[in-house]
């Protein structure tokens, strides 16, 4: 049996950080609400011509070199990203050419905030099949430029970033089993409603923002969190006890807690980032992820959960034996 091991990860945030007290003199909130109501402190901030591909390549390199790999390794890059660089090429394209690796395939994927599982679901499958033997993947965004910095309901939640792995062919375990799903008669609940078929001419006139109802997607989010742990769980045999670690998507530490209450798992077995960077969508799962495994928290040979909800409405899990 052929498994997808993680090799190595990187994790990028830009260098300007915007606090809770920096949006108390943009719009009408406070540092109270946005810590009780969502456990963040602030967002990183992508520079002025910092593009989404930029902080991919740094989160790239970075898990290149934790898994001591070269261009020339690489036969799979895959980007998960909602703010691509340009219309095409791709995201992943534009990466592969920054990082020196040619000829294999690269794509990019757009499942928003779940985007990041979708890819890794993604290259578990080539890697299986024997399709490729060594995955670059990468969550990446800049979701700074599709936000209205003027609407409070969106602007205090939403930050930059990119978080990557390298995923390579194994005996052992591995990734043992990824969960993905979407169900488009819930767009309008979290959607930017702007794009290029469209009409440019629209997108240039009035722009293209994040439009969100939070309250609904909040208790979508967690029922829907909770019935993919059991999913998850079922699927593999297993009991809630068997996790050692849950890695969630870092959009609301109110959604993280009911996910873990759902496990059953204490809150020092969850990894939790919200408060540093917010919710960076497709990067907030392999940043939480990086984060963890470099500070020593997660050691080989212990079980991941890994999950996300996101736009569309996608979700998605993946369980893994690090
Ligand atoms: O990553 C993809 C998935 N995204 C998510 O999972 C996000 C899901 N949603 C959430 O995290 C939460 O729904 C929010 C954090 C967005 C909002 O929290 P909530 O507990 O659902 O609050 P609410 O929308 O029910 O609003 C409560 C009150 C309202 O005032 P009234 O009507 O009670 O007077 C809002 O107008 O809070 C008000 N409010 C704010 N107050 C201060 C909304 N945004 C703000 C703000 N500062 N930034």
């Amino acid at each position: 049996m052929k498994y997808t091991r993680i090799a190595g990860t990187g994790g990028f945030l830009p260098e300007k950080v915007l606090t809770n007290h920096d949006l108390e003199e943009m719009v009408d909130t406070s540092n109270e609400w946005i810590v009780d109501r969502t456990g963040i402190c602030k967002r990183h901030i992508a520079a002025d011509g910092e593009t989404t591909c930029d902080l991919a390549e740094q989160a790239a390199r970075r898990a290149m070199s934790a898994a001591g790999k070269e261009a020339h390794d690489i036969d799979l890059v895959i980007v998960a990203t909602t703010t691509p660089d340009q219309i095409f090429p791709s995201t992943a394209c534009l990466l592969q050419q920054r990082l020196g690796i040619h000829g294999c395939a690269a794509f990019d994927v757009q499942a928003v905030c779940t985007g990041f599982v979708y890819a890794l679901g993604i290259a578990d499958k080539f890697i299986k099949t024997g399709s490729a033997r060594c995955a670059l993947i990468v969550g990446a965004e800049t979701l700074s430029r599709i936000i209205d910095w003027s609407d409070r309901d969106t602007c205090v939640l939403f930050g930059d970033g990119a978080g990557a792995v390298i995923v390579e062919a194994s005996s052992e375990p591995g990734i043992i089993s990824s969960h993905l799903h979407a169900d488009g008669k819930y767009a309008g609940l979290l959607q930017v409603p702007a794009g290029i078929s469209s009409g440019l001419a629209q997108l240039a006139e009035s722009g293209a923002f994040v439009e969100m109802r939070g309250n609904e997607v909040f208790k979508m989010a967690v029922t829907t969190l909770g019935r993919i742990v059991d999913e998850t769980l079922d699927h593999n045999g297993m009991n809630k006890s068997d996790i050692d670690w849950l890695i969630p998507h870092q959009a609301n530490i109110r959604i993280i807690k009911a996910t873990a209450r759902k496990l059953r798992m204490p809150m020092d077995h969850v990894v939790v980032t919200v408060d540093e960077h917010g919710n960076t969508s497709a990067a907030s799962v392999p940043l939480a992820l990086d984060k963890a495994i470099r500070d020593g928290r997660i050691k080989r040979g212990e079980i991941l959960l890994l999950e996300a909800f996101g736009g569309g409405f996608t979700w998605g899990s993946a369980l893994l034996k690090y």
